[in-house]
Order: C-alpha cells, then sequence, then structure tokens
C-alpha cells in the first residue's frame, strides 16, 4: 500500500492525534466518514478501493455489495508493526483475532460473509460488515461502501427493495459529519443521477458531497462530460471530478491497480475534451480533494483544541506557582520543562495548521 493516495495527510493526523491525545486527554479529532452512494455498478466499490490504494473489495456487474461494508483504516506505525511479521493486515469484528494478510483473503471473506447473512441471491442486508485495515500507510478514517440503488426488483429481492436500499444509505449520509461520494456513471445521463438526488435530499446545499463521474471511456464517441466536470451542469460546492476505474475486463485481466493510475492519467492528458483539465481529473485529485476536505475539517475543529490547550496551560502554571519561589525542587523543574515544551509544541503546531498556507495537505 506503499502509495495510497490519502498517505501525505497522515504524519499531519498522528500528529494531531497525539497532542490532543497526550494533553487534553483521550478526546481525539474524529474525521468524517466517507460514504460512497450510487446506483448499482456505477463504480462506487471501485472508486472506493482505489482511494485505499490496494485490492480487496468484491467488485462486478450487478448488485455486489448487498451488505454495508465500514471499513475503518487504523494508522500504525511500522515499529508497531514489523517485529510481528505483516506490514499490513485486516481484521473483521465477525472473525476476532483472526488477522488476514492476504488481501485476496479479505475479498473472499466479504463474499462469504455476504452471502452467510444476505443469502446466495441478490438480496441485501442492512447488518454492516466491519473490517479494520490496519497499515503504516493509511490514513485514520472510516469509509463505507453501500448496496447500490435499483429500482427493479431481480432474485429473491423484496418489492420494495428501491425503499430499503434508500433507507439504509439514508441512514448513513444523514449524518452531518458525514462526507458524501455521490458516483454517477458518465454514461446515463445525469438528471437520472439517483446517488445525487439522495445526496440533495441530506445536504441540501451541496456543502458536504463529491461529485465523482465514473466511465468517462465508456462514453458514446463524439460526447464528453466538459459541462459537468467544469460545473456548469450541477451545483455542488466540492465540485465534480471525472475518473476512470478499471473495466471488467481490466479485472479479469488483473490489470494491477498502479497501471489502472498510469492508464487513467493518460486518458485525461490525451483527451482532446479533458487534455486542458487533466489537472483537475482522476483518482489521484479525487484523493486531493478528499485531502483538503479532511484538513478545512480539521481547521473548524482547531479553536476549540486551542482554547482548550490553553486552559491547561494556564492551570499548570498555576499548579507551578502554587509551588512558591523558596524551594526549587525537582517537580517544579520538571513541571516548567512540561510546560515550556508544551506551550512551544502546541503553538507551532497548531500554527502550522491555522496559518496561512491553505494548501499543506499537499
Ligand atoms: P458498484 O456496484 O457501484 O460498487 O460498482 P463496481 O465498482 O463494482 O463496478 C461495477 C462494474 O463497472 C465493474 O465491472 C467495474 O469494472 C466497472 N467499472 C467501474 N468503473 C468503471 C470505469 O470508470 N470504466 C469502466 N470501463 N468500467 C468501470
Ligand atoms: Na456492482
Ligand atoms: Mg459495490
Amino acid at each position: 500500500m506503499a502509495s495510497s493516495p490519502l498517505e501525505n495527510l497522515i504524519p499531519l493526523v498522528n500528529k494531531l492525534q497525539d497532542l490532543v491525545f497526550n494533553t487534553i486527554g483521550s478526546d481525539t479529532i474524529d474525521l468524517p466518514q466517507v460514504v460512497v452512494v450510487g446506483s448499482q455498478s456505477s463504480g462506487k466499490s471501485s472508486v472506493l478501493e482505489n482511494l485505499v490504494g490496494r485490492d480487496f473489495l468484491p467488485r462486478g456487474s450487478g448488485i455486489v455489495t448487498r451488505r454495508p461494508l465500514v471499513l475503518q483504516l487504523i494508522n500504525v506505525s511500522p515499529a508497531d508493526v514489523y517485529p510481528h511479521g505483516d506490514s499490513e493486515w485486516g481484521e473483521f469484528l465477525h472473525l476476532p483475532g483472526q488477522r488476514f494478510s492476504d488481501f485476496s483473503l479479505i475479498r473472499g471473506e466479504i463474499e462469504n460473509e455476504t452471502a452467510r447473512i444476505a443469502g446466495m441471491n441478490k438480496g441485501i442486508n442492512r447488518l454492516p460488515i466491519n473490517l479494520k485495515i490496519y497499515s503504516p500507510h493509511v490514513l485514520n478514517l472510516t469509509l463505507v461502501d453501500l448496496p447500490g440503488l435499483t429500482k427493479i426488483p431481480i432474485g429473491d429481492q423484496p418489492t420494495d427493495i428501491e425503499r430499503q436500499i434508500r433507507m439504509l444509505i439514508s441512514e448513513y449520509i444523514a449524518k452531518p459529519n458525514s462526507i458524501i461520494l455521490a458516483v454517477s456513471p458518465a454514461n446515463v445521463d445525469l438528471v437520472n443521477s439517483e446517488g445525487l438526488k439522495l445526496a440533495r435530499q441530506v445536504d441540501t446545499s451541496g456543502k458536504r458531497t463529491i461529485g465523482v463521474l465514473t466511465k468517462l471511456d465508456l462514453m458514446d464517441h463524439g460526447t464528453n462530460a466538459l459541462e459537468i466536470l467544469s460545473g456548469r451542469v450541477y451545483p455542488l460546492k466540492l465540485g465534480f471530478i471525472g475518473v476512470v476505474n478499471r473495466s471488467q475486463y481490466d479485472i479479469q485481466e488483473n490489470k494491477s491497480l498502479s497501471e489502472a493510475l498510469r492508464a487513467e492519467e493518460e486518458f485525461f492528458q490525451c483527451h482532446p475534451a479533458y487534455r486542458n483539465i487533466a489537472h483537475r481529473c482522476g483518482t489521484q485529485y479525487l484523493a486531493k480533494s478528499l485531502n483538503q476536505t479532511l484538513m478545512s475539517h480539521i481547521r473548524e475543529k482547531l479553536p476549540d483544541i486551542k482554547a482548550r490547550l490553553n486552559a491547561l496551560i494556564g492551570q499548570t502554571q498555576q499548579e507551578l506557582n502554587g509551588y512558591g519561589t523558596s524551594q526549587f525542587s525537582g517537580k517544579q523543574h520538571r513541571g516548567s520543562l512540561i510546560l515550556h515544551f508544551l506551550t512551544k509544541f502546541a503553538n507551532s503546531f497548531i500554527a502550522s495548521i491555522d496559518g496561512t498556507s491553505s494548501d499543506i495537505s499537499t
């Protein structure tokens, strides 16, 4: 997972988590959870997998994701990990203590566990599968993969399948702390995008929804999505980002993630319609935008952290004053040293996030 696109935020978030944890206490910064919504086979699982930078989700035509997958990425320091052997591994809530270091086995287990609860046919179930991925290359972040919207029941799906899926998705995206990745395939008219319709219901001003346009490679010849990608068709503050994921054929041929990312980059750079906006297209740019959205969330939390740190510094100062000046004890000396470093570290660190640079995540 050496090149996870979200990797550049990791040291920053870790530092901040440490600072908050070691000073204010157990309370840490909760990053928003990222939820993908869209119609069936629009490319939701593919987008998530690209963001994590690792092959492990079941993907394919038709209804593949049939239970919510709550994917918790947990950053571990390499020093904690390597002495035990595996550099990164997954663990399911339903299989406690069992480490999956082979990611293709993770995919198999998701499939088994989906079938165990949601049946072998096309049924869906609202009971989530909880998977934790431990790695030095991930950001502490929760990603949620959801079943896609569908209108017409198939297989053993109940007649009210559409309503059931809608309710399930709404439950996840209603949380104000969620970032919604509304995935729409470029080869279907955007006015029919179920993902955007659902996102709009909970995020009416479009401020926590990122539009993701997949399958740009599958559009009819002579048509393109330039208008949508330029933000002239549908209003979203965070905008629309076009991506090209691996096709079913690529998956069958075991095309690697890195190969796919290279091909995607080439697609945008060589396409006559997208050449000029290639720098704001593709998976890497999506990851960068997501980074920036997470950064602004962290910035929003900073005033509160600052206030609490200042209170703590004031309190420590008072305690020190209480020791009096007559006896210069070791305790007092240690106390003032801690105070000194705490103040210095907190101030410079917070200034580095809070400062004029709006783009330190890149
Ligand atoms: P989900 O049902 O929304 O999770 O969609 P998946 O990620 O499982 O993708 C559904 C199918 O569409 C798979 O066969 C993918 O290979 C294919 N697919 C997804 N995104 C793209 C894309 O950008 N281009 C092409 N050609 N195929 C894609
Ligand atoms: Na699918
Ligand atoms: Mg899926």
